[in-house]
């Protein structure tokens, strides 16, 4: 069966109603299409959990701090249909920008503190543009559940805080990181890298791989974590690493300590193309 392509709010939130009225429960998958497996596992998730899947594909401008970034970003919707298609989404959303925002946006959503270190410090406003489109998505699909990628552990726990402080009447759901089997996080924005890049990203993961089992060896000092793991990166210069923190995985604010649980989290470029990934290191004993 073929996904169901809908453009239009009105027409979204009359079929969502009728789905609704039925007793069936409808699962959200948030995206900016150009989908890959890793939306992939967002999706079979909540294909288990849902018995209306529903992802909204929509590359959402006021996130995105640089023009070219924006204007760069993959669109292959017709792919993208079919990728849910087969994958048994009964709702594909995907609304233009008029759609979504008619008018300029005056209202957003912060979440303060989680969002002040690792990607919110060097891309200033991105994640109230997350938030506040995850809500306006939230207001209206009003899933039951919402699926998010621990790929990008800073915005889920952005996500999480906005569902806890708003009091918002949705379950989000974590999924773990897919990979390529050399490690590299699936991204939309891995098919920019060149061969030779691509070949030199997986390092990011192994440096943070490197920091956990230093973690789980018993090292407890952050910054000798970061040096050590950073230092595996120093054979390949063209990756400029951004940062490389080792964060509380709740608030994700910085420590010097590893006592518990911690996240190692780090971005780095590859000529153009920006790499984010992270891994949960610490206290699973
Ligand atoms: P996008 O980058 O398309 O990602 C959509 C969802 O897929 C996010 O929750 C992301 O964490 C998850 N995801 C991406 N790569 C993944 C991987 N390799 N493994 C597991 N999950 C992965 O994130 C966004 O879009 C946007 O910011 C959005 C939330 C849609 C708001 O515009």
């Amino acid at each position: 069966m073929s996904a169901q392509s809908i453009q239009s709010i009105l027409e979204l939130r009359h079929t969502l109603a009728d789905v609704r009225r039925a007793g069936r429960s409808i699962g959200l998958a948030p995206t900016m299409g150009a989908l890959h497996s890793g939306h992939g596992r967002l999706i079979e998730l909540a294909r288990q959990h849902s018995d209306c899947v529903v992802v909204s594909i929509f590359v959402n401008p006021i996130q995105f701090n640089q023009r070219q970034d924006y204007d760069r970003y993959p669109r292959p919707l017709a792919e993208d249909l079919e990728f849910c298609s087969a994958r048994g989404v009964d709702i594909v959303f995907a609304p233009s920008i008029e759609e979504m925002y008619p008018s300029p946006q005056l209202a957003f959503v912060d979440v303060t503190r989680v969002t002040e270190h690792l990607c919110g410090k060097f891309r200033p406003g991105h994640f109230r543009g997350v938030t506040t489109v995850v809500l306006k998505l939230f207001n209206i699909v009003q899933p039951d559940r919402a699926y998010f990628g621990e790929k990008d552990a800073q915005q889920l726990a952005a996500i999480r805080r906005m569902t806890v402080d708003f009091d918002l009447p949705v379950e989000i759901v974590e999924v773990p990181t897919v990979r390529e089997d050399d490690g590299l996080a699936l991204s939309s924005r891995n098919r920019h890298l060149s061969p030779l890049e691509r070949q030199i990203a997986p390092a990011l993961y192994r440096a943070l791989q490197e920091a956990a089992r230093l973690i789980a060896s018993g090292l407890t000092d952050a910054q000798q974590v970061k040096a050590k793991a950073v230092a595996t990166l120093h054979p390949f210069p063209q990756l400029q690493v951004e940062y490389f923190e080792i964060v509380n995985p709740v608030d994700m604010q910085p420590v010097e300590r590893i006592d518990g649980p911690v996240r190692v989290a780090a971005a780095a470029w590859l000529g153009t193309t920006r790499l984010i990934d992270n891994i949960l290191a610490g206290a699973f004993t």
